[in-house]
């Protein structure tokens, strides 16, 4: 182990897992009565995903989870963040269940007990079913309602096994990226539709918080958001100014109202769009939780332009080193945000829920997978929390995203996130150099607590 991770900051039972999404990796689209979701519709529609990739296949998941769950084995994990695919389990958005959808989680999740795996799920990473966006999707408030539901019924048929429940990921990315940007489904460019989005979706967490604690009692709740650390490009009060009102748009937008502060006043004025706001609702926004996820990539640095609704462009910083996605890569970055959320936000419970890079991996003639960039950004990243941990973060865990490589959302499968290499053609499995570096790290702090 590199000396520059002091792991023994980290406390003993610290966990330390891998992370996916159901439609990233399962494939299996209309099997047993799944239904569409918004991937399925966006991924079919020209020009939105690189190489017209869809989730059809993915890495088959769906019919190789035993043997994905013995490589999470080897790599010697203590949990396994999953998500829930929604349209498998109520395919109809709301109203009857579909018991062979459920029974695949059960399946899972009593694969990965055997293997002492302990299981986190997320109730929605990103997969609509269609037909209730069909009705409004997130732009409407039955949407909200509909989450609550349907986390109802998987945490009453899995709640007997799992403690550890987020409501949503990255409400961010469904709200901004899929209503504004138009770069994830549903693909719209449209402000108020965004706005709205953002809403719905932070009051479906807290129905959702509320309704598997009322289905599943000890249960520990929790929320998964992504953030950037926002730095102005210079000290010109432009752009200042424009790095305030970035770090309203992605980080104090999701936060302030989670943790009891209403949606941040600057930024409602900027965007300008009525909230569909009913009396009690800032109370449900804000149920108190048991901790929070955090998933962090990058930081940004933001100038000012007139141009765009939030009037602030990122810009390149030059010779700074760069991941596969042409992100800037800065551990320091994840150091901030974990003392923010303590310090600012006041968490008693963190999770790193996802961090990771994608590079452009090949396998080797001698069928091994050397990723030396993955790792010096795992060994980072890692000793930034260590020191986050020194400085008082309550940090509990850290997942690394992804166990597997998988559909990377616009981008198909040619970003390769994964400690674990898949050959698409065969779906073949190589644990890549970085997958066994985590399985070392794992080992070396076990060994020292
Ligand atoms: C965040 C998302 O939750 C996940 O689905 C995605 O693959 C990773 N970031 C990498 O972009």
């Amino acid at each position: 182990m590199p000396e520059s991770i002091d792991l023994a900051a980290f406390p003993p039972g610290f966990a330390w897992g891998t992370a996916t999404a159901a439609y990233q990796i399962e494939g299996a689209v209309a099997e047993d009565g799944r239904s569409p979701s918004i991937w399925d519709t966006f991924s079919r529609t020209p020009g939105k995903v690189a190489g017209g990739d869809t989730g059809d296949v993915a890495c088959d998941h769906y019919h190789r989870w035993q043997e994905d769950i013995a490589l999470m084995k080897q790599l010697g994990v203590d949990t396994y963040r999953l998500s829930v695919a929604w349209p498998r389990v109520v395919p109809g958005g709301d109203g009857p269940v579909n018991e062979k959808g459920l029974d695949f989680y059960d399946r899972l999740i009593d694969g990965l007990l055997d293997a002492g795996i302990k299981p986190s799920v997320t109730l929605y990473h990103w997969d609509l079913p269609q037909i209730l966006q069909e009705r409004g999707g997130w732009t409407v408030r039955e949407t909200a309602e509909h989450l609550a539901s349907y986390a109802s019924v998987v945490a009453g048929r899995l709640g007997d096994r799992v403690t550890q429940w987020a409501t949503l990921n990255e409400p961010l990315c469904s709200a901004w990226i899929g209503h504004l940007d138009g770069v994830m489904a549903p693909g719209l460019t449209d402000l108020t539709a965004a706005v709205r989005a953002s809403y719905h979706l932070l009051l479906g967490h807290g129905l959702t918080a509320q309704a598997v604690r009322a289905a599943v009692p000890g249960a520990r709740i929790g929320l998964v958001t992504n953030h950037s650390p926002v730095e102005p490009a210079s000290t010109r009060p432009e752009d200042l100014a424009a790095a305030r009102r970035m770090d309203g748009h992605i980080n104090r937008w999701f936060l302030d109202p989670v943790y009891g502060r209403g949606f941040p006043t600057d930024m409602r004025e900027l965007y300008g769009v009525e909230l569909p706001e009913r009396e009690g609702d800032a109370e449900i926004i804000a149920t108190p939780l048991d901790w929070h996820g955090v998933n962090y990539y990058f930081p940004v640095t933001v100038e000012d332009d007139p141009a765009g609704p939030i009037h602030a462009r990122e810009i390149r910083l030059p010779g700074v080193p760069r991941s596969g996605m042409d992100w800037q890569i800065d551990a320091g970055g994840l150091e901030t945000l974990l003392m923010r959320l303590t310090d600012d936000y006041g968490v008693r419970e963190l999770y790193v829920t996802e961090n990771g890079s994608a590079f452009p991996d090949t396998v080797t003639a001698e069928g091994t997978v050397d990723d030396p960039e993955r790792i010096r950004y795992l060994e980072e990243h890692v000793a930034a929390c260590a020191r986050a941990v020194r400085k008082g973060a309550p940090l509990a865990g850290y997942y690394a995203w992804s166990l597997l490589d998988n559909f990377e959302w616009a981008y198909g499968y040619d970003k390769r996130f994964g400690l674990i290499h898949v050959d698409y053609e065969t779906q073949q499995r190589t644990v890549k150099a970085s997958g066994h570096r985590y399985a070392d790290l794992i080992r070396a702090h076990r060994s020292s607590t």
